[in-house]
């Protein structure tokens, strides 16, 4: 099986943390030169020095804000007409806070769109013709297990996310001619600031203990745990080699057998 990423360039967006960080790691270790991108650049520098460079692999970083997709879209323009190669682009960024859709305001989705769907869109605009370039593309978005299953009290993520996957599945129609992959993996709960900030608002909504909270969702999970980063970004890094070339168009749950649908 080939699993080697040596020679090829990959960009990880919201890789200081969590999953992307996880994502990014990962990639590195396979071989693969890794572009960083997120907000604190402090963080971006700490993250890079931890990237494996055995194999001679280039990392850098862009320090970018996602909230402002025109800027994000110049940075990417800038970025590769320098580069001049990318294999993979993980799209990746903090999720939208939580809350009942019934009280979500409009300007509330027009940000998470724009965070999420109009970000990924600019981005893999800017990459596509380096990936048909070179007969090799992976697009891979972390989205959320409510792609298949709405998740109770994120309504405007659960709306955001069916965007997402939907326009992932028609890339992925489109380009899977040019060697090019588009697949979504969807993590269930992961050990990350985001799962922990999901607990406390939920034991803070319930007057109830976080630790209790904790263990409840823990125990509707098949698996009976939270996930470890590194579980979901395996998935994330296996679709990006050779090895899962004919996986087109997917939306691939990491979370434990949590989701109910099959
Ligand atoms: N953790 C879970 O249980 C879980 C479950 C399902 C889905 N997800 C989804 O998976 C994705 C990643 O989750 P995570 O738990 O790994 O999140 P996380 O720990 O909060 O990490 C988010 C990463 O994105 C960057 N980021 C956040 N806002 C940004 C912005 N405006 N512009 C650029 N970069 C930004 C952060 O760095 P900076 O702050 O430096 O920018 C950080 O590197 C999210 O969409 C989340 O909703 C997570």
């Amino acid at each position: 099986m080939d699993l080697n990423l040596k020679n090829k360039r990959a960009i990880v967006c919201g890789s200081t943390q969590g999953i992307g960080k996880a994502v990014a790691v990962e990639l590195a270790q396979l071989g693969a030169s890794v572009t960083l991108v997120a907000r604190n650049e402090e963080k971006l520098k700490e993250t890079v020095q931890e990237l494996d460079h055995a194999n001679g692999q280039q990392h850098d970083f862009i320090v970018a804000d996602f909230a402002d997709t025109e800027e994000v879209k110049a940075q990417i323009a800038a970025y590769v007409q320098q580069q001049n190669e990318v294999h993979i682009l993980v799209n990746n960024t903090g999720g939208p806070p939580g809350g009942p859709i019934t009280e979500a305001k409009p300007e509330e989705f027009l940000k998470a769109f724009n965070m999420h769907l109009i970000n990924n869109h600019n981005l893999a605009q800017a990459v596509v013709p380096l990936m048909k370039k070179a007969g090799y593309g992976r697009i891979i978005n972390i989205i959320s297990t409510s792609v298949k299953e709405p998740i109770a009290g994120l309504g405007v993520s659960n709306t955001t996310r069916g965007a997402v996957a939907s326009w992932a599945k028609t890339m992925a129609n489109e380009l899977g001619q040019f060697g090019i992959t588009v697949n979504n993996v969807l993590p269930g709960s992961t050990k990350t600031g985001r799962i922990y900030a999901l607990v406390e608002s939920r034991a803070e909504k319930s007057g109830r203990d976080k630790q209790e909270v904790q263990q409840e969702m823990e125990q509707s999970i098949p698996a009976r745990r939270f996930a470890e980063p590194e579980e979901v970004a395996a998935a994330a890094a296996f679709l990006a080699t050779r090895a899962a070339a004919y996986i087109n168009g997917v939306s691939l749950a990491v979370d434990g057998g949590r989701t109910g649908s099959i």
